[in-house]
């Protein structure tokens, strides 16, 4: 086991696309995590669908062992962070996990939304942060430009400013070097009471869940009980082990380290993202970890098998797999028009096509989808507040006093020719415009309050036309705001198509 000074936490954050997955492929060839003859594309993304879609929606977690230039051995965990908005809560977590956070830019794209969104969290989480140019064997790669926008931006020395081809490989020596010498060891107190930080699960049909922990303080090991600090629900430990990136079986996790327990949870929803693991009857003696917050689904629609007689089917389909995910929901829902369905809910509209393509292709369904909405809260003009979330559910609108809806911070990278076209496409979504801010000659920054309703249908894909697809977006829900739009069209339009 090595000692916590030897031991570094750390995350890649980056804008979809600019090479997460390769870079983290890259390290784990380098010091020899997976030897190269069994190394294949995308290593850390499990699912055939993040694969292909080439986004990562688990976060993931890998134990390496590298022995840098001044002589020391290492244990590096990287924790991988799933690459959508939608997932903004998960990637907060998983960056709970870390000390550190290597900023990774496409030198051909420079700074994006997500970038900056991600750098933001990685701030708000205390990460020390280092950044990365990537793909810098593309000719259409400009690392000189943006090393000043980036030394600018960050306040950092432009020798700070790493240079990579992840493809390649170039440059992947100097990042594992890098990561010692700059992001500091966890804190932690090895012989303390237990404390260990939940950032993600997964479930096995044989074993139930496995829980990924980060340990804070003290050590996890085979038959120890343990609580979930907010549930308080108590279990015997099976086994802890450490990703390599296969699941194996280790004596025990100690403070600062990264890895898994196995208990006897069978709900994955016992085991929540953000939640401290404690040992049992423990609970006056510790204190939990801040950030911690139950997911609420925003996004809904209705889901109604093409065959009626697929009906069955696809609760059972619905019941599997949320086994795996507790962040979407569904109940049994009648349409005229469609007949026998269920109404889901989503964390966003990435989480609702993640969960239909799952369910056409690993179930064999063929499903109707209807017109995704949001929630609403229906002030009464009784004082009662309803939330609805589908437009089967609104009382007559004698009884409406006032509507909210939620709204979000949307942030808009684009080069400043595009500023006119979607200040246009923004206004025409009831959106706000807070700010405006030119990160560099070529690289604006708009940020805009709006509705999610709005957001929702089919406003990134405009922007991506009026940008001729250099805009980019990042968005978090903010709060639920009186809506102007009282009538209740805005449900009507929704209704199943
Ligand atoms: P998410 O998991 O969705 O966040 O994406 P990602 O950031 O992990 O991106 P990924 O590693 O999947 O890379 C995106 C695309 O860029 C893939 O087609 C890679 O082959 C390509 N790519 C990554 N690094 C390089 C590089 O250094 N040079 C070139 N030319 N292409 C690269």
């Amino acid at each position: 086991m090595s000692k916590i000074e030897h031991i570094r936490n750390f995350a890649i954050i980056a804008h979809i696309d600019h090479g997460k997955s390769t870079l983290a492929d890259r390290l784990l060839e380098v010091t020899g995590t997976v030897p190269k003859e069994r190394m294949r594309d995308q290593m850390l993304d499990r699912m055939d669908l993040e694969r292909e879609r080439g986004i990562t929606i688990k976060a993931q977690a890998v134990k390496m062992k590298y022995t840098g230039k001044d002589g020391n051995t290492y244990q590096y965990n990287l924790v991988d962070t799933p690459g959508h908005v939608d997932f903004t809560y998960e990637v907060s977590r998983a960056l709970a996990s870390c000390e550190g956070a290597i900023l990774l830019i496409d030198a051909s794209q420079g700074f994006q939304a997500q970038t900056l969104a991600n750098l933001y969290l990685a701030m708000d989480a205390d990460l020390t942060v280092f950044p990365v140019l990537n793909k810098i064997d593309l000719t259409a790669a400009s690392p000189d430009e943006l090393a000043e926008e980036v030394v600018e931006f960050l306040g950092c020395e432009p020798d700070e400013v790493l240079r990579v081809s992840a493809k390649e490989g170039t440059g992947a020596e100097e990042v594992l070097e890098a990561v010692y010498k700059k992001f500091p060891p966890p804190e932690g107190e090895p012989s303390g009471l237990l404390k260990a930080h939940i950032f993600d699960s997964h479930f096995d049909g044989y074993r139930g869940v496995i829980v990924y922990v980060r340990m804070i303080d003290g050590e996890i090991k085979r038959g120890m009980r343990i609580e979930l600090y907010s549930t308080f629900a108590k279990y015997d430990i099976n086994e802890v082990g450490v990703f390599t990136p296969e699941m194996t079986p280790i004596d025990k996790l100690s403070a600062g380290e990264v890895g898994y327990f196995i208990a006897t949870i069978r709900n994955i929803a016992d085991a929540q993202i953000g939640d401290t693991v404690i040992e049992a009857g423990k609970r006056e003696k510790v204190t939990p970890l801040a950030g911690f917050k139950e997911l609420k689904q925003m996004v809904f629609c209705g889901l109604f098998p093409v065959d009626s007689e697929d009906y069955e089917k696809l609760k059972l389909a619905l019941d599997k797999l949320s086994l795996n995910d507790s962040s979407f929901c569904f109940q049994a829902e009648t349409s005229k028009a469609l007949g026998f369905g269920y109404r889901c809910g989503f964390l966003g509209v990435l989480h609702l096509e993640i969960i239909v393509e799952r369910l056409e292709r690993e179930y064999d369904l063929e499903l109707l989808i209807t017109v995704p909405n949001v929630i609403y809260k229906i002030h009464k003009t009784d004082g009662s507040v309803l939330e609805i979330d589908s437009p089967g559910e609104m009382p007559e609108p004698t009884v409406i006093e006032h509507m909210e809806e939620p709204y979000v911070n949307a942030t808009i990278v684009t080069p400043p020719d595009y500023i006119g076209p979607i200040m246009e496409l923004s206004h025409k979504k009831r959106a706000t415009q807070k700010s405006m801010e030119y990160l560099s000659k070529s690289r604006v920054l708009l940020t805009y309050e709006m509705p999610l309703a709005e957001l929702i249908v089919e406003f990134f894909q405009r922007l991506k036309t009026v940008s001729r697809g250099y805009g980019s977006l990042d968005y978090e829900l903010s709060t639920f705001k009186r809506t102007k739009l009282v009538k209740v069209d805005i449900l009507v339009n929704k209704e199943p198509v």
